[in-house]
């Protein structure tokens, strides 16, 4: 299949690239490098645009024959969304208004969706399945819920077939050592703690007094190659006529904050300097998903989430790249 990867010059973006190229389906990457990097594009053509640009998105759909688009375009930042909601409105939810229009014009009926367990809020029930209510508490929660939305329209009017599959916390690294996870900033626990451990960023756990086992902050982390693979079978799923609708992507248990830091300390070898620090606003206690209905309806797993793979893959990555 022809597939355009918007983002996929990003992390979760570039790892699903790769692993479209080895099932032998062709990815185009469509990134603006806002965020991205030239050099995780490896596995087909890059074109350099913003899924906003509606006549060179309609373009590249054409010329390139795309017969389904997987869009991992996005600002990502709960924290930055807060400071400048009209930019995570604009990038996250008109440019996929325009990535949409240009999709209609072109003929390209599929798309799956980068959505996120934040459009839930906060957590009223752990597990949290896909029929918890959908209250986000950001601005970024906000513009994944209103693209959910708009696909949903788009699907009842027009045909659009769609999958959004709402993430829980993307993490690791490819395990050949080909990509990994390089933010700028690097908001992301398991990365931070690693440069921490390595000298180069410091770290604050923020909060040690949750109602859970240890006190900190309890999440559920996927590893990248996880959620790579179930983007294909999101992809197979819509071209075998498969029903619109939205899915966690997420293990199903949950770690702690120390209970990582632990882990990237035995890992490594060295000790971490973290800092406690009080809670901050905003970051519920436990987020973890219930993974049931995506495993059912797509016939996915989880094989390479285990806490020791997602941290030994990511400390490998950045000692050799960071
Ligand atoms: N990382 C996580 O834990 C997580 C969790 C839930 C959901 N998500 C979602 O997954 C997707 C990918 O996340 P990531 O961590 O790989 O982020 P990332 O920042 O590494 O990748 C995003 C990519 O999109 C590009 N981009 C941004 N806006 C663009 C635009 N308007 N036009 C063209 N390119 C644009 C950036 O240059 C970057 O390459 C995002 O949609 C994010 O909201 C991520």
């Amino acid at each position: 299949m022809n597939i355009l990867v918007t983002g996929g010059a990003g992390y979760i973006g570039s790892h699903t690239v790769k692993e479209l190229a080895l099932a032998g389906h062709n990815p185009v990457v469509l990134d603006d490098l806002s965020r991205g990097h030239r050099s995780n594009v490896k596995w087909g053509p890059l074109v350099e645009a913003r899924c906003g640009d509606e006549q060179r998105v309609y373009e590249a759909l054409v010329e390139h024959k795309i017969e389904a688009v997987i869009h991992f375009a996005a600002f990502a930042y709960v924290g930055e969304s807060v400071h400048s909601p009209r930019m995570y409105f604009e990038n996250n939810f008109v440019q996929t208004l325009q990535l949409v229009n240009a999709m209609h014009r072109a003929g390209v009926r599929r798309i799956v969706f980068s959505s996120t367990c934040a459009t839930y809020g906060d957590a009223k029930t752990v597990p949290i399945d896909e029929t918890h209510p959908q209250l986000p508490v950001s601005p970024y929660g906000e513009s994944k819920l209103m693209v959910e939305r708009l696909l949903a329209a788009s699907g009842i009017a027009e045909g659009l077939q769609w999958v959004a599959l709402r993430y829980f916390n993307a993490s690791g690294a490819d395990l050949d050592g080909e990509l990994g996870e390089e933010h700028d900033p690097e908001p992301h626990l398991i990365p931070r703690a690693i440069l921490s451990v390595l000298g180069k960023a410091e770290l604050k756990v923020f909060g040690t007094d949750y109602p859970t086992p240890d006190g900190t902050a309890v999440r559920d982390y996927i590893h990248v190659k996880d959620l790579a693979s179930a983007h294909l079978k999101a992809v197979q799923y819509l071209m075998d006529g498969g029903e619109s609708l939205a899915m966690n992507l997420g293990t199903g248990k949950g770690s702690s904050v120390l209970e990582i830091i632990h882990a990237i300390e035995k890992c490594s070898g060295r000790k971490s300097s973290a800092e406690m620090a009080p809670r901050r606003e905003g970051d519920p206690p436990e987020l973890v998903a219930d993974p049931r209905l995506a495993r059912r309806v797509l016939n996915w797993e989880c094989r390479h989430s285990d806490i020791d793979t997602v941290v030994s893959s990511a400390w490998r990555w950045h000692t050799r790249n960071a």
